[in-house]
Protein backbone atom coordinates (compact mmCIF):
# COMPACT_ATOMS: atom_id res chain seq x y z
CA UNK A 1 0.00 0.00 0.00
CA UNK A 2 1.30 3.02 -1.10
CA UNK A 3 -0.26 5.70 0.86
CA UNK A 4 -0.05 9.89 0.60
CA UNK A 5 -0.06 10.14 4.01
CA UNK A 6 0.98 8.18 7.58
CA UNK A 7 2.72 11.16 9.56
CA UNK A 8 -0.41 11.29 11.52
CA UNK A 9 -1.20 7.74 11.86
CA UNK A 10 0.28 5.20 14.43
CA UNK A 11 -1.56 2.16 12.54
CA UNK A 12 -2.31 0.71 8.99
CA UNK A 13 -5.28 0.93 7.51
CA UNK A 14 -7.68 -2.04 7.63
CA UNK A 15 -7.03 -4.14 4.48
CA UNK A 16 -10.95 -4.03 3.93
CA UNK A 17 -11.38 -0.62 4.45
CA UNK A 18 -8.20 0.81 2.24
CA UNK A 19 -9.96 -1.21 -0.58
CA UNK A 20 -13.10 0.20 -0.10
CA UNK A 21 -12.05 3.88 0.05
CA UNK A 22 -9.25 3.24 -3.09
CA UNK A 23 -10.06 4.52 -6.54
CA UNK A 24 -7.21 2.99 -8.66
CA UNK A 25 -9.39 0.54 -10.29
CA UNK A 26 -11.52 2.80 -11.85
CA UNK A 27 -10.05 6.44 -11.56
CA UNK A 28 -6.95 5.12 -13.48
CA UNK A 29 -8.52 5.91 -17.08
CA UNK A 30 -8.39 9.75 -15.32
CA UNK A 31 -4.65 9.38 -16.01
CA UNK A 32 -3.82 11.46 -19.21
CA UNK A 33 -6.22 14.24 -17.80
CA UNK A 34 -4.05 14.03 -14.62
CA UNK A 35 -1.11 14.19 -16.01
CA UNK A 36 -1.94 17.45 -18.21
CA UNK A 37 -2.77 18.74 -15.37
CA UNK A 38 0.28 18.20 -13.32
CA UNK A 39 2.47 19.62 -16.10
CA UNK A 40 0.03 22.45 -16.25
CA UNK A 41 0.54 23.29 -12.35
CA UNK A 42 4.27 22.58 -12.49
CA UNK A 43 4.68 25.22 -14.88
CA UNK A 44 2.82 27.47 -13.16
CA UNK A 45 4.75 26.53 -10.08
CA UNK A 46 8.32 28.01 -11.93
CA UNK A 47 6.98 30.74 -13.99
CA UNK A 48 5.75 32.54 -10.06
CA UNK A 49 9.28 30.94 -8.62
CA UNK A 50 7.85 28.41 -6.55
CA UNK A 51 9.82 25.76 -8.60
CA UNK A 52 13.34 25.98 -9.95
CA UNK A 53 13.22 25.59 -14.19
CA UNK A 54 15.27 22.37 -13.57
CA UNK A 55 13.03 21.45 -10.92
CA UNK A 56 10.45 21.90 -13.65
CA UNK A 57 11.99 20.17 -16.01
CA UNK A 58 12.87 17.04 -14.20
CA UNK A 59 9.20 16.96 -13.22
CA UNK A 60 7.68 17.78 -16.92
CA UNK A 61 9.91 14.66 -18.05
CA UNK A 62 9.29 12.64 -15.52
CA UNK A 63 5.58 12.80 -15.91
CA UNK A 64 5.67 12.93 -19.61
CA UNK A 65 7.71 8.96 -19.00
CA UNK A 66 4.91 7.97 -16.84
CA UNK A 67 2.24 8.43 -19.44
CA UNK A 68 4.39 6.99 -22.16
CA UNK A 69 4.83 3.97 -20.29
CA UNK A 70 1.59 3.47 -19.29
CA UNK A 71 0.72 3.58 -22.53
CA UNK A 72 3.20 1.33 -23.92
CA UNK A 73 1.92 -1.45 -21.47
CA UNK A 74 5.91 -0.82 -20.00
CA UNK A 75 4.48 0.72 -16.25
CA UNK A 76 1.33 -1.12 -14.91
CA UNK A 77 -1.23 0.71 -13.12
CA UNK A 78 -1.76 -1.61 -9.90
CA UNK A 79 -4.30 -1.93 -7.10
CA UNK A 80 -0.73 -1.52 -4.86
CA UNK A 81 -1.86 2.63 -4.93
CA UNK A 82 -4.82 4.05 -3.96
CA UNK A 83 -5.63 6.14 -6.67
CA UNK A 84 -4.27 8.02 -10.34
CA UNK A 85 -3.12 10.77 -8.64
CA UNK A 86 -0.42 8.70 -5.69
CA UNK A 87 0.42 6.44 -8.16
CA UNK A 88 1.47 9.12 -10.24
CA UNK A 89 3.45 11.18 -7.45
CA UNK A 90 4.81 7.22 -6.45
CA UNK A 91 6.36 6.94 -9.87
CA UNK A 92 7.59 10.63 -10.23
CA UNK A 93 9.69 10.40 -6.84
CA UNK A 94 11.21 6.64 -8.12
CA UNK A 95 11.81 8.12 -11.13
CA UNK A 96 13.09 11.13 -9.86
CA UNK A 97 13.97 11.52 -6.40
CA UNK A 98 13.38 14.90 -4.60
CA UNK A 99 12.29 17.06 -7.01
CA UNK A 100 9.19 14.82 -7.65
CA UNK A 101 8.08 15.55 -4.37
CA UNK A 102 7.79 18.94 -4.86
CA UNK A 103 5.09 18.42 -7.45
CA UNK A 104 1.85 18.51 -4.89
CA UNK A 105 3.17 21.80 -3.90
CA UNK A 106 0.15 24.28 -3.36
CA UNK A 107 -2.20 21.38 -4.41
CA UNK A 108 -4.43 19.16 -3.11
CA UNK A 109 -6.24 15.96 -4.19
CA UNK A 110 -9.42 18.06 -3.72
CA UNK A 111 -8.45 20.67 -6.92
CA UNK A 112 -6.33 18.24 -8.58
CA UNK A 113 -9.06 15.57 -8.86
CA UNK A 114 -11.89 18.52 -9.30
CA UNK A 115 -9.86 19.27 -12.36
CA UNK A 116 -8.86 15.46 -13.74
CA UNK A 117 -12.98 15.05 -14.15
CA UNK A 118 -13.66 18.28 -15.53
CA UNK A 119 -11.00 17.44 -18.04
CA UNK A 120 -12.37 14.20 -18.70
CA UNK A 121 -15.61 15.31 -19.01
CA UNK A 122 -14.60 17.96 -21.61
CA UNK A 123 -12.72 15.42 -23.61
CA UNK A 124 -15.53 12.86 -23.97
CA UNK A 125 -18.58 15.75 -25.03
CA UNK A 126 -16.03 15.95 -27.77
CA UNK A 127 -15.59 12.46 -28.60
CA UNK A 128 -19.89 12.03 -28.03
CA UNK A 129 -20.29 14.85 -30.43
CA UNK A 130 -18.46 12.93 -32.93
CA UNK A 131 -20.50 10.36 -32.94
CA UNK A 132 -23.87 12.37 -33.01
CA UNK A 133 -22.38 14.06 -35.92
CA UNK A 134 -21.64 10.77 -37.40
CA UNK A 135 -25.71 10.00 -36.54
CA UNK A 136 -26.66 13.11 -38.09
CA UNK A 137 -24.99 12.30 -41.05
CA UNK A 138 -26.49 8.83 -41.54
CA UNK A 139 -29.55 10.21 -40.73
CA UNK A 140 -29.57 13.13 -43.42
CA UNK A 141 -28.80 10.43 -46.15
CA UNK A 142 -31.77 8.31 -45.31
CA UNK A 143 -33.28 11.68 -45.64
CA UNK A 144 -32.21 12.24 -48.78
CA UNK A 145 -32.80 8.83 -50.45
CA UNK A 146 -36.47 8.57 -49.10
CA UNK A 147 -38.18 12.43 -50.24
CA UNK A 148 -40.98 10.17 -51.54
CA UNK A 149 -41.44 6.76 -49.70
CA UNK A 150 -44.57 7.27 -48.50
CA UNK A 151 -45.28 5.81 -44.71
CA UNK A 152 -48.26 6.06 -42.75
CA UNK A 153 -47.86 8.91 -39.59
CA UNK A 154 -48.94 7.73 -36.55
CA UNK A 155 -50.90 9.08 -33.45
CA UNK A 156 -51.67 7.19 -30.52
CA UNK A 157 -49.85 4.25 -32.57
CA UNK A 158 -52.88 4.36 -35.37
CA UNK A 159 -52.75 5.30 -38.82
CA UNK A 160 -53.04 9.19 -38.26
CA UNK A 161 -51.85 10.93 -41.86
CA UNK A 162 -49.58 10.02 -44.82
CA UNK A 163 -46.06 11.05 -44.81
CA UNK A 164 -42.67 9.99 -45.51
CA UNK A 165 -39.69 8.59 -43.95
CA UNK A 166 -37.62 11.39 -45.34
CA UNK A 167 -39.92 13.13 -42.31
CA UNK A 168 -40.22 10.63 -39.78
CA UNK A 169 -36.32 10.84 -40.18
CA UNK A 170 -36.37 14.73 -40.12
CA UNK A 171 -38.10 14.14 -36.69
CA UNK A 172 -35.03 12.44 -34.81
CA UNK A 173 -32.77 14.58 -36.85
CA UNK A 174 -33.96 17.64 -34.91
CA UNK A 175 -33.78 15.39 -31.51
CA UNK A 176 -29.79 14.41 -32.01
CA UNK A 177 -28.83 18.22 -32.84
CA UNK A 178 -30.75 19.61 -29.52
CA UNK A 179 -28.42 17.06 -27.64
CA UNK A 180 -25.76 18.22 -29.58
CA UNK A 181 -26.80 21.16 -27.91
CA UNK A 182 -27.37 19.97 -24.95
CA UNK A 183 -23.55 18.74 -24.76
CA UNK A 184 -22.13 22.28 -26.01
CA UNK A 185 -23.47 23.70 -22.75
CA UNK A 186 -22.56 21.70 -20.34
CA UNK A 187 -18.56 22.36 -22.08
CA UNK A 188 -19.75 25.71 -22.20
CA UNK A 189 -20.76 26.27 -17.95
CA UNK A 190 -18.14 23.56 -17.02
CA UNK A 191 -15.07 25.12 -18.88
CA UNK A 192 -13.43 27.53 -15.42
CA UNK A 193 -10.69 25.68 -14.24
CA UNK A 194 -10.87 24.24 -10.23
CA UNK A 195 -6.77 24.09 -9.63
CA UNK A 196 -5.35 26.59 -7.53
CA UNK A 197 -8.64 26.07 -5.22
CA UNK A 198 -6.24 23.79 -2.75
CA UNK A 199 -8.48 21.15 -0.27
CA UNK A 200 -11.35 24.14 0.02
CA UNK A 201 -9.61 27.64 1.02
CA UNK A 202 -7.23 27.96 -1.73
CA UNK A 203 -3.54 28.43 -0.62
CA UNK A 204 -0.58 31.01 0.74
CA UNK A 205 1.52 30.12 -2.39
CA UNK A 206 1.23 32.98 -5.26
CA UNK A 207 -0.72 30.74 -7.41
CA UNK A 208 -0.97 32.45 -11.24
CA UNK A 209 -4.52 30.48 -11.46
CA UNK A 210 -5.32 32.60 -14.76
CA UNK A 211 -2.01 30.63 -16.03
CA UNK A 212 -3.01 27.64 -15.34
CA UNK A 213 -6.34 27.85 -16.91
CA UNK A 214 -4.62 29.32 -19.52
CA UNK A 215 -2.43 26.24 -19.91
CA UNK A 216 -5.06 23.64 -19.87
CA UNK A 217 -7.37 25.58 -22.49
CA UNK A 218 -10.08 26.80 -19.57
CA UNK A 219 -11.77 30.12 -19.93
CA UNK A 220 -10.40 31.38 -16.67
CA UNK A 221 -10.27 30.32 -13.15
CA UNK A 222 -13.37 29.42 -11.12
CA UNK A 223 -14.40 31.97 -8.95
CA UNK A 224 -15.12 30.37 -5.32
CA UNK A 225 -12.44 27.57 -3.90
CA UNK A 226 -15.24 26.23 -2.35
CA UNK A 227 -17.56 25.64 -4.76
CA UNK A 228 -14.90 24.63 -7.14
CA UNK A 229 -14.11 21.39 -4.85
CA UNK A 230 -17.08 20.35 -4.18
CA UNK A 231 -19.05 21.25 -7.35
CA UNK A 232 -19.90 18.55 -9.73
CA UNK A 233 -22.80 19.87 -11.20
CA UNK A 234 -21.66 19.22 -14.83
CA UNK A 235 -21.26 15.90 -14.17
CA UNK A 236 -24.90 16.18 -13.54
CA UNK A 237 -25.60 18.22 -16.44
CA UNK A 238 -23.74 15.83 -18.53
CA UNK A 239 -25.69 12.71 -17.22
CA UNK A 240 -29.07 14.02 -18.18
CA UNK A 241 -27.59 15.22 -21.71
CA UNK A 242 -26.53 11.89 -21.98
CA UNK A 243 -30.09 10.16 -20.10
CA UNK A 244 -31.70 12.57 -23.29
CA UNK A 245 -29.34 11.19 -25.79
CA UNK A 246 -30.57 7.60 -24.83
CA UNK A 247 -34.35 8.96 -24.67
CA UNK A 248 -33.92 9.38 -28.18
CA UNK A 249 -32.27 6.69 -29.19
CA UNK A 250 -34.55 4.48 -26.86
CA UNK A 251 -37.49 5.53 -28.68
CA UNK A 252 -35.85 5.52 -32.54
CA UNK A 253 -35.15 1.83 -31.29
CA UNK A 254 -38.89 1.03 -30.50
CA UNK A 255 -39.81 2.17 -33.46
CA UNK A 256 -37.44 0.21 -35.25
CA UNK A 257 -38.17 -3.35 -33.79
CA UNK A 258 -41.69 -2.54 -34.44
CA UNK A 259 -41.25 -1.71 -38.25
CA UNK A 260 -38.90 -5.19 -38.52
CA UNK A 261 -41.60 -7.04 -36.88
CA UNK A 262 -43.43 -9.26 -39.00
CA UNK A 263 -46.53 -7.20 -38.45
CA UNK A 264 -45.12 -4.26 -39.69
CA UNK A 265 -42.64 -5.36 -41.94
CA UNK A 266 -41.96 -1.98 -42.82
CA UNK A 267 -37.87 -2.78 -42.56
CA UNK A 268 -35.32 -5.17 -42.81
CA UNK A 269 -32.23 -4.90 -40.24
CA UNK A 270 -29.12 -6.43 -41.76
CA UNK A 271 -27.95 -9.17 -40.37
CA UNK A 272 -25.05 -7.57 -39.54
CA UNK A 273 -26.43 -5.97 -36.65
CA UNK A 274 -29.30 -8.89 -35.96
CA UNK A 275 -28.86 -12.29 -34.00
CA UNK A 276 -30.79 -15.65 -34.09
CA UNK A 277 -32.40 -18.09 -31.78
CA UNK A 278 -30.63 -21.31 -30.31
CA UNK A 279 -34.05 -22.93 -30.78
CA UNK A 280 -36.46 -21.29 -33.52
CA UNK A 281 -34.57 -21.72 -36.94
CA UNK A 282 -36.91 -19.11 -38.39
CA UNK A 283 -35.58 -15.87 -36.31
CA UNK A 284 -33.69 -12.87 -36.77
CA UNK A 285 -34.15 -11.08 -33.48
CA UNK A 286 -33.30 -6.74 -33.74
CA UNK A 287 -31.27 -7.47 -30.53
CA UNK A 288 -29.36 -4.44 -31.04
CA UNK A 289 -32.59 -2.28 -30.98
CA UNK A 290 -33.37 -3.87 -27.97
CA UNK A 291 -29.89 -3.68 -26.24
CA UNK A 292 -30.19 0.20 -27.33
CA UNK A 293 -33.54 0.65 -25.61
CA UNK A 294 -32.78 -1.74 -22.69
CA UNK A 295 -29.16 0.37 -22.13
CA UNK A 296 -31.30 3.47 -21.72
CA UNK A 297 -31.81 2.27 -17.74
CA UNK A 298 -28.42 2.06 -16.83
CA UNK A 299 -27.96 5.86 -17.97
CA UNK A 300 -30.98 6.92 -16.30
CA UNK A 301 -29.09 5.12 -13.27
CA UNK A 302 -25.98 6.76 -13.58
CA UNK A 303 -27.83 10.47 -13.38
CA UNK A 304 -30.44 9.16 -10.66
CA UNK A 305 -27.51 7.89 -8.58
CA UNK A 306 -25.04 10.89 -8.82
CA UNK A 307 -28.46 13.21 -8.29
CA UNK A 308 -28.84 11.36 -5.14
CA UNK A 309 -25.17 10.81 -3.77
CA UNK A 310 -25.09 15.03 -4.23
CA UNK A 311 -27.97 15.32 -2.60
CA UNK A 312 -26.56 15.47 1.44
CA UNK A 313 -23.49 16.75 1.00
CA UNK A 314 -21.96 19.40 3.37
CA UNK A 315 -19.59 21.61 1.58
CA UNK A 316 -16.37 21.23 0.67
CA UNK A 317 -15.05 18.17 -0.72
CA UNK A 318 -16.44 14.93 0.65
CA UNK A 319 -15.85 11.37 -0.25
CA UNK A 320 -18.85 10.48 -1.10
CA UNK A 321 -17.84 12.30 -4.58
CA UNK A 322 -15.55 9.62 -5.42
CA UNK A 323 -18.61 7.88 -6.40
CA UNK A 324 -18.79 10.36 -9.56
CA UNK A 325 -16.97 8.08 -11.48
CA UNK A 326 -18.22 4.74 -12.42
CA UNK A 327 -21.64 5.49 -13.17
CA UNK A 328 -20.36 8.68 -15.29
CA UNK A 329 -17.58 6.30 -17.30
CA UNK A 330 -20.31 3.96 -17.92
CA UNK A 331 -22.91 6.22 -18.78
CA UNK A 332 -20.32 7.78 -21.27
CA UNK A 333 -18.94 4.55 -22.74
CA UNK A 334 -22.52 3.22 -22.90
CA UNK A 335 -23.86 6.15 -25.18
CA UNK A 336 -20.86 6.17 -27.54
CA UNK A 337 -21.43 2.71 -27.80
CA UNK A 338 -25.40 2.85 -28.30
CA UNK A 339 -24.64 5.74 -30.97
CA UNK A 340 -22.39 4.42 -33.11
CA UNK A 341 -24.30 1.09 -33.50
CA UNK A 342 -27.74 3.13 -33.99
CA UNK A 343 -25.40 4.84 -36.89
CA UNK A 344 -24.44 0.90 -38.94
CA UNK A 345 -27.67 -0.49 -38.32
CA UNK A 346 -29.53 2.90 -39.70
CA UNK A 347 -26.66 2.80 -42.48
CA UNK A 348 -27.15 -0.71 -43.83
CA UNK A 349 -30.97 -1.03 -43.12
CA UNK A 350 -33.50 -1.99 -46.12
CA UNK A 351 -36.91 -0.21 -46.08
CA UNK A 352 -39.88 -2.16 -47.60
CA UNK A 353 -41.12 1.22 -49.65
CA UNK A 354 -44.16 -1.14 -51.82
CA UNK A 355 -44.90 -2.03 -48.23
CA UNK A 356 -45.30 1.28 -46.35
CA UNK A 357 -46.96 2.81 -49.12
CA UNK A 358 -49.17 0.47 -49.15
CA UNK A 359 -49.79 0.87 -45.08
CA UNK A 360 -49.84 4.11 -45.40
CA UNK A 361 -53.00 3.98 -48.34
CA UNK A 362 -54.78 1.97 -45.95
CA UNK A 363 -56.20 3.00 -42.18
CA UNK A 364 -57.88 6.06 -43.77
CA UNK A 365 -55.02 8.31 -43.47
CA UNK A 366 -56.37 10.39 -46.04
CA UNK A 367 -59.69 11.40 -43.82
CA UNK A 368 -58.77 14.75 -43.52
CA UNK A 369 -57.67 15.62 -46.79
CA UNK A 370 -61.24 14.61 -47.94
CA UNK A 371 -62.55 16.89 -45.42
CA UNK A 372 -60.22 19.61 -46.73
CA UNK A 373 -61.71 19.02 -49.99
CA UNK A 374 -65.20 19.63 -48.86
CA UNK A 375 -63.99 22.43 -47.05
CA UNK A 376 -62.35 24.43 -50.46
CA UNK A 377 -65.99 23.61 -51.58
CA UNK A 378 -67.31 25.65 -49.31
CA UNK A 379 -68.57 23.31 -46.53
CA UNK A 380 -67.96 24.16 -42.70
CA UNK A 381 -65.03 21.95 -41.26
CA UNK A 382 -67.05 21.26 -38.43
CA UNK A 383 -69.77 19.72 -40.86
CA UNK A 384 -67.10 17.97 -42.98
CA UNK A 385 -65.75 16.08 -40.18
CA UNK A 386 -68.96 14.71 -39.50
CA UNK A 387 -69.59 13.82 -43.41
CA UNK A 388 -66.25 12.05 -43.86
CA UNK A 389 -66.87 10.21 -40.44
CA UNK A 390 -69.58 8.82 -42.32
CA UNK A 391 -67.69 7.61 -44.80
CA UNK A 392 -65.16 6.31 -43.03
CA UNK A 393 -67.63 3.87 -41.07
CA UNK A 394 -68.95 3.23 -44.59
CA UNK A 395 -65.77 1.92 -45.53
CA UNK A 396 -64.97 0.05 -42.31
CA UNK A 397 -68.27 -1.81 -42.57
CA UNK A 398 -67.92 -2.26 -46.94
CA UNK A 399 -64.17 -2.87 -46.29
CA UNK A 400 -63.23 -0.19 -48.80
CA UNK A 401 -60.60 2.61 -48.52
CA UNK A 402 -61.78 6.16 -49.76
CA UNK A 403 -59.99 5.38 -52.91
CA UNK A 404 -62.00 2.28 -54.16
CA UNK A 405 -65.46 4.08 -53.46
CA UNK A 406 -67.26 5.00 -56.14
CA UNK A 407 -68.03 8.50 -57.05
CA UNK A 408 -71.81 7.32 -55.91
CA UNK A 409 -70.93 6.59 -53.00
CA UNK A 410 -69.31 9.91 -52.05
CA UNK A 411 -72.03 11.63 -53.03
CA UNK A 412 -74.99 9.31 -50.81
CA UNK A 413 -73.63 11.47 -48.32
CA UNK A 414 -72.57 14.58 -49.40
CA UNK A 415 -73.50 15.75 -52.93
CA UNK A 416 -70.42 18.27 -53.00
CA UNK A 417 -68.03 15.32 -54.05
CA UNK A 418 -67.07 15.85 -57.54
CA UNK A 419 -64.42 13.68 -59.61
CA UNK A 420 -61.59 15.61 -58.38
CA UNK A 421 -62.08 14.01 -54.95
CA UNK A 422 -59.67 11.12 -56.25
CA UNK A 423 -56.91 13.24 -56.83
CA UNK A 424 -57.45 15.25 -53.91
CA UNK A 425 -57.40 12.30 -51.65
CA UNK A 426 -54.52 10.39 -53.78
CA UNK A 427 -51.60 9.53 -51.45
CA UNK A 428 -49.11 11.63 -53.56
CA UNK A 429 -51.70 14.85 -53.37
CA UNK A 430 -51.45 14.24 -49.18
CA UNK A 431 -48.14 14.41 -48.93
CA UNK A 432 -47.12 16.88 -51.76
CA UNK A 433 -49.97 19.68 -50.63
CA UNK A 434 -48.68 19.73 -46.88
CA UNK A 435 -45.54 22.16 -47.49
CA UNK A 436 -46.00 24.47 -44.49
CA UNK A 437 -42.71 24.98 -42.47
CA UNK A 438 -41.16 21.35 -41.05
CA UNK A 439 -44.02 19.61 -43.00
CA UNK A 440 -43.40 16.39 -45.64
CA UNK A 441 -44.33 17.90 -48.77
CA UNK A 442 -41.18 18.48 -51.53
CA UNK A 443 -40.34 21.94 -51.35
CA UNK A 444 -40.42 21.83 -47.74
CA UNK A 445 -38.57 18.73 -47.38
CA UNK A 446 -36.00 19.91 -50.02
CA UNK A 447 -35.79 23.06 -47.61
CA UNK A 448 -35.22 20.99 -44.13
CA UNK A 449 -32.62 18.94 -45.89
CA UNK A 450 -31.04 22.07 -47.56
CA UNK A 451 -30.92 23.25 -43.53
CA UNK A 452 -29.99 20.16 -42.02
CA UNK A 453 -26.68 20.57 -44.50
CA UNK A 454 -25.82 23.41 -43.85
CA UNK A 455 -25.53 22.71 -40.21
CA UNK A 456 -23.50 19.77 -40.43
N1 LIG B 1 -10.13 9.48 -5.20
C1 LIG B 1 -10.63 10.74 -4.76
C2 LIG B 1 -11.87 11.14 -5.57
O1 LIG B 1 -12.06 10.56 -6.57
C3 LIG B 1 -9.59 11.77 -4.92
C4 LIG B 1 -9.69 12.92 -3.96
C5 LIG B 1 -9.34 12.49 -2.61
N2 LIG B 1 -9.28 13.59 -1.71
C6 LIG B 1 -9.26 13.39 -0.44
N3 LIG B 1 -9.20 14.42 0.32
N4 LIG B 1 -9.38 12.21 0.09
O2 LIG B 1 -12.62 12.00 -5.21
Amino acid sequence: MAQLWGGRFTKETDKLAYAFNASISFDRRLLPQDIAGSCAHVKMLAKQGILTEQERDAILQGLESILVDVQAGKLQITEQYEDVHSFVEANLIARIGDAGKKLHTGRSRNDQVALDMKLYVRDEIANIDEELKELLQTLLEQMKANRDTFMPGFTHLQKAQPTTLAHHFGAYFEMFRRDRGRLADVKKRLNLCPLGSGALAGTTYPLDRAYTAELLGFDGPTRNSMDSVSDRDYVLELLSALSMVMMHLSRFSEEVILWNSNEYQFVEIDDGYSTGSSIMPQKKNPDIAELVRGKTGRVYGALTAMLTTMKGIPLAYDKDMQEDKEGTFDAIDTVKGCVRLFSGMLRTMRFHKPRMEESAKHGFTNATDAADYLVNHGVPFRDAHGIVGQLVLYGIQHHKALDDFTLEEFQAVSAVFAQDIYDAISLETCVEKRNTTGAPGSAAMDAEIAEAEAYL
